[in-house]
């Protein structure tokens, strides 16, 4: 495959390069792009280095290039998307510009894997990381019983923000411990030695955008249109994984064990339950991991339907450039790509 990466310097464009070497994706060309601050630069990926190209509006840079990682933020997707697409490329998007647009798929293969076929732009998207480590975990409850509503608290790590969000948290508490002034730029408020209820912009009922992706990409990536998601999205100060505290309602009960056995067989989880033996999962383990974990599972102690449980992934990885290379494998695999 000719393989692009849109956005290569970024947190997600260089978690694409690691996994695209760790699943040996089959490259025969890699090329990379980004705007004029990492141009030139020269990164070494699946045994090759790769200089950086300028992303112009220029077609033919893309006319050889059978699928693009692009994560280069939601109005440089929908400004090159026909620049991409046009000599016949797939599109796979990380940004949030495509994800609710009706001929646009939004994938998780564990879920809706073979909704990626019906890509009628070229354009496949990446549903938000979020959602993805959390419709992960739901398929395996629904597959028992339909869930009729959920409610998700979220624990967000700085680097869903991107790399100079990474940065920021080091350098408060680096700045608090030397007792300077810490520099706040990428979050409303000091992450350091806090938590901020509040990611992406405010919308008129009250949820920010971020809330309401859950709720409106859950329902389309479930094929679930009457699912409704009551999501509270906070940042925290873990540097990588985000962690969900999920409560389901489902048709019919479900018990704790039967909720077990279907994490535990389910694809792309990894059961952690142990709670005698203080086993469950952290951001701090799991970063870097590729499954999405689940633990703490106990019934809703208000409602005989309800059953709570805990979810933490790797959002740069499950979240984003792994699931983007699991929808081009999927692809492969199936016929569906070149
Ligand atoms: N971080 C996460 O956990 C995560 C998870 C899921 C989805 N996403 C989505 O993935 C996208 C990237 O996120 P990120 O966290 O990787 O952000 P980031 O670390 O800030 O990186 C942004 C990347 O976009 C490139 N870029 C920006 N403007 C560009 C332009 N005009 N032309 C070409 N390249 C341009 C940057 O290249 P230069 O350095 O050359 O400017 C950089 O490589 C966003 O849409 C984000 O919402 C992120």
């Amino acid at each position: 495959m000719n393989v692009a990466i849109v956005g290569a310097s970024g947190a997600v464009g260089q978690e694409f390069m690691r996994v695209l070497e760790e699943q040996k994706f089959p490259i025969d060309n890699l090329k990379l792009f980004g705007s004029e601050r990492s141009a030139g630069r020269v990164y070494h990926c699946c045994g090759r280095d790769c200089t950086v190209q300028l992303l112009r509006h220029n077609n033919e840079d893309f006319s050889d290039i059978d699928v693009a990682f692009v994560s280069a933020g939601g109005s440089t997707s929908i400004e090159f998307a026909d620049v991409i697409t046009s000599g016949g490329a797939l599109m796979i998007d990380n940004s949030s510009a495509f994800r609710m647009e009706k001929d646009v798929p939004l994938v998780v293969p564990e879920v809706n894997g073979d909704d990626a076929f019906n890509a009628p732009r070229r354009i496949i998207a990446n549903p938000n990381c979020t959602t993805i480590q959390m419709v992960v975990a739901l398929k395996a409850i629904n597959d028992i019983t339909p869930i009729k509503r959920v409610h998700v608290a979220t624990y967000q790590a700085a680097s869903g923000a991107g790399a100079a969000a990474m940065d920021e948290l080091v350098e408060q508490y680096r700045q608090i411990g030397a007792g300077e002034e810490p520099t706040i730029n990428k979050f409303s408020y000091q992450l350091a030695y806090n938590v901020i209820p509040h990611i992406d912009v405010f919308t008129d009922n009250g949820y920010t955008k971020e809330e309401m992706k859950m709720y409106n990409e859950t329902k389309k990536i479930m094929h679930a249109p009457k699912l409704d998601v009551s999501a509270t999205c906070v940042r925290v100060p873990v540097m990588r994984a985000h962690s969900e505290a999920i409560w389901v309602e489902t048709e019919e009960p479900v018990s704790v064990e039967a909720a077990r056995k279907a994490f535990a067989s389910a694809e792309g989880i990894v059961l952690v339950d142990n709670p005698a033996n203080k086993e469950y999962p952290m951001p701090l383990d799991i970063a870097g991991k590729d499954p999405v974990y689940v633990g703490r599972i106990r019934k809703d102690l208000t409602n005989e339907n309800g059953l709570s449980f805990w979810v933490v992934g790797d959002q740069i990885k499950k979240g984003a450039a792994l699931n983007a290379v699991q929808i081009a494998q999927y692809l492969l695999k199936k016929g569906g790509l070149k």
